[in-house]
């Protein structure tokens, strides 16, 4: 068992167990820092956060060339049914069960919108995939109920946002993993954009493993 973690920059990540590759949040064309083409990109679903440009990001495309299946709120699905995208429509609280693992969907403060439309509540979403369970917190600040979440789903990983204004900065995403308590935690979402931090420096959660990833890093988790 084990299983690789890609960071593709900002929110963005490819988990793979070498059959089955889920991205979550493909945010490639006009990100500063990626280093990966969506054309290169493979993979059989895409778990989407919210409907924000910065998360969407070529979910449309990448869906289209892989035949891949997008897991999103409600609002997500109709969008991408409309653009003749096979999609799993789901909203916090549920989990989604699919041939290689399931997708539950959390909470998450914030918003959600594309082009002016509005594309449900965000969220944060919980993959398992290769027996590894890994929570993507989304875009959110902290809330009391993580406590109950790690509880619950026992995540190995959580991909946290640290880069202040949009979410969280370093000292409140401290407190939300030492809320969860993952395994390992990863800082996400800063250094993308002069507007958001360009550190992740001052998070650091009690015993909980901090693993900073570069674009294009890809990390095994076993
Ligand atoms: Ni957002
Ligand atoms: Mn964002």
């Amino acid at each position: 068992m084990g299983l690789d973690v890609t960071f593709l920059g900002h929110s963005g990540f490819l988990l793979s167990d070498g059959a089955t590759t889920v991205a979550i949040d493909p945010f490639l064309t006009g990100n500063p820092v990626a280093v990966t083409k969506p054309k290169d990109v493979r993979c059989q679903a895409i778990v989407l956060t919210h409907g924000h440009s910065d998360h969407m990001g070529d979910s449309v495309a990448i869906a289209k060339a892989n035949d891949a299946t997008v897991f999103g709120a409600f609002e997500i699905y109709e969008y991408m049914g409309e653009q003749g995208i096979t999609a799993e429509p789901g909203n916090p609280g549920g989990k989604i069960t699919a041939d290689w693992g399931w997708v539950a969907f959390t909470q998450a403060f914030h918003s959600s919108s594309y082009n002016g439309r509005y594309l449900g509540m965000p969220c944060g979403a919980i993959v398992h995939l290769a027996g590894v369970t890994v929570y993507h917190l989304g875009d959110t600040t902290v809330f009391g109920d993580m406590k109950l979440l790690g509880e619950f789903y026992k995540p190995d990983i959580a991909l946290v946002p640290v880069g202040d204004r949009f979410t969280m900065g370093p000292e409140l995403a401290t407190m939300a993993a030492e809320l969860i308590k993952p395994k390992v935690a990863v800082p996400i979402h800063y250094a993308t954009f002069p507007i958001i931090r360009q550190d992740a420096k001052g998070f650091a959660p009690k015993g909980i493993e901090v693993k900073e990833l570069k674009p294009g890093e890809t990390w095994r988790y076993a």
